[in-house]
């Protein structure tokens, strides 16, 4: 499943686009995605979720509480509703009047937006709640000819290392990642176990600055490290310094 030790190291690091440029527009909606493709983000990441009626979309929470300015007092599900009435709630207007009537995006539409215009890092979001989701990711992915490592057009990443083993058999020619900020996910017995499946290990940033050997125990195993979430000029270069290999980031003007 390796990417091979020959590819680990790059002449140009990959920034990352967090939930889209999402320190400048609402996260996870066209708006934040379309500034990260105008900075030349390398990579939009995303947050994949399914609806009742086996839809895959794109937020972060699994309600659609804290984005939406127009939610009611109770918790709404994302997992309860139709896409058609997911589309009912607004994720612009909170973030600032000039973007809103922002939709919870279709992760579809999103690969026909931005395929050739850059790449992506998905986030299959507790994909333990939504049976299915990896399916559904693999058909779409496929249907778009983006299930090829050749291309490198897309990253499957999740918090949940049980989901991205299954990707690992579904998917056998996309590269993978699991995502963790626990350190005790990060000792070498730990690693050896991921690095039968996985392909990237992006762990919150300040692994990387409170361990020196992190990076170099993720090579040394034929891993890449994308850390995340980078919103600060001086938190840069030390990443840099580090030899990581991509920079998860609300910021990728900035970064770059
Ligand atoms: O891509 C890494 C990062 O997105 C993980 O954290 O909570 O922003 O999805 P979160
Ligand atoms: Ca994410």
């Amino acid at each position: 499943k390796s990417l091979g030790s020959q590819s680990v190291h790059r002449s140009i690091m990959p920034v990352i686009a967090h939930r889209g440029a999402s320190g400048f527009a609402p996260e996870n909606t066209i708006a934040a995605f379309d500034l990260a493709v105008q900075m030349n983000a390398d990579f939009i990441e995303l947050d994949v979720q399914m609806t009742r009626d086996g839809q895959l979309v794109v937020i972060h929470d699994t309600s659609v509480n804290r984005t939406a300015a127009n939610a009611p007092e109770e918790t709404v599900c994302v997992k309860d509703l139709t896409f058609a009435s997911l589309q009912g709630y607004d994720v612009g207007a909170g973030y600032d009047s000039v973007y809103e009537g922002q939709r919870i995006p279709l992760l579809e539409d999103v690969i026909k937006r931005y395929k050739g215009k850059t790449k992506f890092l998905i986030e299959l979001k507790s994909p333990e709640l939504y049976d299915g989701v990896e399916e559904a990711c693999a058909e779409l992915l496929e249907r778009y000819e983006l299930a090829n490592v050749l291309h490198e057009e897309v990253i499957l990443q999740s918090f949940n290392f049980g989901s991205v083993a299954y990707l690992s058999q579904l998917l056998p020619h996309v590269p993978l990642g699991v995502l963790t900020s626990r350190s005790a996910d990060l000792t070498n017995r730990k690693l050896d176990k991921i690095a039968a499946y996985a392909d990237y290990v992006n762990t919150h940033f300040t692994n990387v600055t409170l361990d020196d050997t992190l990076v170099g125990r993720i090579h040394s195993r034929g891993m890449r490290i994308m850390p995340w979430t980078v919103r600060a000029p001086g938190e840069v270069q030390p990443l840099i310094r580090a030899g990581v290999d991509g920079i998860i980031t609300d910021y990728p003007n900035y970064v770059r």
